[in-house]
């Protein structure tokens, strides 16, 4: 097995690895240090299926079950199924923005135990377009000013399935996932709790307003947020190969989807969520 940065900025990529093999354990130390130091892996392969997917997430934590029913594979439904093409001219807005999966976002925030991390491996991908764009919250979070650090210290913002603050509108709920999605809140800056290290956690998509201040303040701490977790010196775009694994780390990374690609050409992944911890 080779490990081999991706950028300076986040990621690693690891060769020579046969994910349907066991993992020994010393494959498997490694590739948690890298996880912790670089936030992501990807791990060249071929598309596995559901069952063997399934069986690859144990090496690296506890598979959750997805919330939307439709988007979950029945007989491994801890898989989600994500198809993201566009199947007609009218599907695809003229202005990205417009698409939920641009928005700069950690999976899961709205919920009360966020997934600490993503695994996602493609399975169809278009002839252009479609990257994976990842941000460093945690180098971000290190290169802001003293002030702005002790000013969000002990900061809570609430964490909605949808806020008027997202640029696009969230996919509708049933009743039944609505009841199991009420607001939560979480700190604005989170500790890892496998480093230790800080980081900005900040939903584009879901995080709606701080605690304690009022509208007009929040939105501007969470722009200036938002604008400096994203800054182009944090980020890596994935250019996806057919069976690319990515395995990243929620509490410190935020991600959007370049969703400009040609209508008709099938853009599907395959995605398990690992379970975390309340965050602090
Ligand atoms: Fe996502």
């Amino acid at each position: 097995m080779k490990i081999r940065p991706l950028n300076d900025a986040v990621g690693v990529e690891i060769i020579d690895l046969d994910l349907t093999e066991a993992l020994s354990d010393s494959d498997a130390g490694a590739i948690q240090d890298a996880f912790l130091e670089h936030h992501l892996i990807c791990f060249r392969s071929n598309p596995l299926s559901r069952a063997a997917f399934d069986r690859v997430a144990r090496n690296f934590g506890e598979p959750q079950e997805q919330l939307i029913r439709n988007m979950r594979d029945d007989d491994t439904p801890t898989v989600s199924i994500l198809d993201s093409t566009y199947k007609t001219p009218e599907s695809k807005p003229d202005d990205m923005k417009l698409m939920r999966l641009t928005g700069w976002h950690t999976d899961d925030s709205y919920m009360a135990k966020p997934a600490k991390a993503t695994m996602l491996q493609s399975l169809k991908i278009p002839n252009s377009g479609g990257q994976t764009g990842f941000s460093n919250t945690r180098k971000a979070y290190e290169d802001l000013p003293g002030d702005v650090k002790a000013r969000c210290e002990g900061l809570q913002a609430v964490h909605s399935y949808d806020t008027s603050r997202a640029p696009a509108t969230a996919k509708g709920l049933t009743k039944v996932e609505t009841n199991e999605t009420p607001d939560v809140v979480h700190p604005v800056i989170r500790t890892n709790d496998d480093s230790g290290k800080k980081a900005i956690y900040v939903n584009m998509n879901r995080t709606d307003q701080i605690v304690g201040m009022d509208r007009a303040e929040s939105d501007e701490l969470l722009d200036y947020l938002v604008e400096r977790m994203v800054r182009p010196e944090y980020r890596y775009h994935h250019e996806w190969s057919v069976g690319d694994l990515l395995l990243w780390d929620n509490r410190c990374l935020v991600h959007s989807v370049n969703m400009d690609f040609p209508v008709g050409e099938t853009r599907l992944h395959q995605r398990i969520l690992l379970k975390g911890g309340a965050p602090v």
